[in-house]
């Protein structure tokens, strides 16, 4: 695998190391800077991870500079044009597209494992109305290690294929059973069925007093927005749920921690936000008041679903999703969203600006998200939500290709210290 080599010296003692470049199968190159610490006594320091490669992997590649995004190799447009959600999450895990046989049998065993335990059901009864659905779903997430004793060993590659399909095939459950709390209305089962999307809209708006007939176009949309957000690479809450999992936490703790990370408005919290940010909006006159308040760095506004760590061109999967707007919203008889039209003027604003333009800031996977989420009846709070259960396929393959990695390691960054050097105790009497 090394290519290239680097020759790293310290000047003073005239010390040398030789570090290799070790080389992907796309993309730059990656110093091996392992014997940094041994030869010379010598941390690096790279908050944010703006060049940090932390940990080897098969899943994702994305090169932010043309903007491509694949899965397992595949382009991501491919996957949406032609794939489903459930075909994606096989293809992450295993790493190859199933063969029909394949695909039917793990669509068979998620729909099977779609239920929840009924004392897991009743957590919610715990939680306040309003509570966040994302608080509800990451704790209802983090309690699941404690009904399923029997599947449990993260060194049974058995065990975590169970966990695998099992959270998959729950998120939807348990994401509905959190909008259900909230309106007070009675829980819908899954129903066996239903395709992974139909089902996920019915448990949202069925009632159990009447018939609730599913959109197909709904289901449509959604199965291609759960693609497209199937998975990311080294993400904030994928880097989590390695972190988190590599202490040998079970997987069901782990996947919690990434649905806390994926929470926060610089990530996962990002499609929540724009809806809120369009609506604070209001009308195309006010977006350069608007836009003056981002630029000023007085202000902490940021034009939320634009700028993206990786992407500095064009996030494809923004691209893809703004074209799906229009499809569906015509489909769907709301061609005439005033907030998909503000939508669009804020973005071609902005993308003339020499603010965005200097920094490369484009309108990132979430700036269109949510408009489609609403206009399928999904409330903002569940925005994130349903994020998560797209990711969660991500999760899973990304936890379960460090855990079945013999070298695998605990995460445990360095720091620079930058606080007090040793000092002594000072007796509260004379402080
Ligand atoms: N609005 C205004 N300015 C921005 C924005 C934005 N959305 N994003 C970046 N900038 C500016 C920064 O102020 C900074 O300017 P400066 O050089 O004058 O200080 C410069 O662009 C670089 O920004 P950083 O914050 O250093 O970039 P970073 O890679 O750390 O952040 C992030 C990426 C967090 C996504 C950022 O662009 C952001 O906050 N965007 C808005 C939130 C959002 O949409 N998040 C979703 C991301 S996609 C996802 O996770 C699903």
């Amino acid at each position: 695998m090394p290519t290239k080599k680097y020759t790293l010296t310290n000047v003073a003692t005239g010390k040398s190391s030789e570090l290799e470049a070790l080389s992907p199968t796309i993309g730059p190159d990656v110093l091996n800077i392992a014997p940094l610490a041994k030869d010379h006594g010598l941390f690096t320091f790279d908050p944010g991870f703006m060049s940090t490669a932390a940990c080897e992997s098969k899943i994702t590649f994305i090169d932010g500079e043309k903007g491509v995004l694949l899965y397992r190799g595949y382009p991501v447009e491919q996957l949406a044009a032609k794939s489903s959600f459930i075909e994606v999450a096989y293809l992450l895990i295993y790493g190859e597209l199933p063969s029909p046989a394949q695909l039917a049998e793990f669509g068979r065993s998620i729909t099977r494992h779609s239920m929840i335990n009924e004392s897991l059901r009743r957590f919610y009864n715990g939680f306040h109305h309003d509570a966040h659905p994302m608080s509800q779903v990451s704790a209802v997430v983090a309690s699941m290690a404690g009904f399923y004793h029997d599947s449990l060993d993260i060194n049974n590659p058995r065990h975590r294929e169970i966990f695998a399909h099992r959270i998959i095939a729950k998120m939807p459950t348990i994401a509905s059973a959190a909008y259900k709390h909230m309106l007070g209305q009675p829980f819908m089962f899954p129903q066996n069925e239903l395709g992974y999307c139909e089902n996920l809209l019915n448990m949202f708006f069925a009632v159990p007093c009447e018939k609730y007939a599913i959109e197909p176009v709904a289901a449509k949309a959604l199965d291609l927005l759960l693609i497209l957000h199937a998975d990311h690479e080294q993400n904030a809450s994928t880097s989590t749920v390695r972190l988190a999992g590599s202490t040998g936490a079970n997987p069901y703790a782990a996947i919690s921690s990434g649905i806390a990370a994926l929470w926060g408005p610089a990530h996962g919290g990002a499609n929540e936000a724009v809806l809120l940010m369009l609506e604070e909006i209001g009308t195309a006159d006010a977006i350069p008041k608007f836009l003056a308040k981002v630029k000023d760095k007085q202000d902490h506004t940021r034009l939320m679903g634009f700028g993206h760590r990786v992407y500095k061109n064009f996030d494809p999967r923004a691209k893809i999703i703004r074209e799906t707007c229009h499809k569906v919203l015509e489909k769907l008889g709301r061609a005439d969203n005033p907030l998909f039209e503000l939508a669009l003027r804020l973005e071609e604003i902005a993308l003339r600006d020499e603010y965005f333009v200097s920094r490369k800031l484009y309108p990132n996977v979430d700036f269109y998200s949510g408009i489609i989420y609403s206009a399928l009846g999904i409330p903002r709070s569940m925005f994130t939500v349903m994020f998560a259960i797209a990711r969660t396929a991500g999760w899973v393959a990304h936890w379960q290709e460090m855990i079945s990695d013999p070298a695998m390691k605990i995460g445990r960054p360095r720091q620079l210290y930058t606080g007090k050097t040793p000092r002594d105790y000072v007796d509260i009497e004379t402080r």
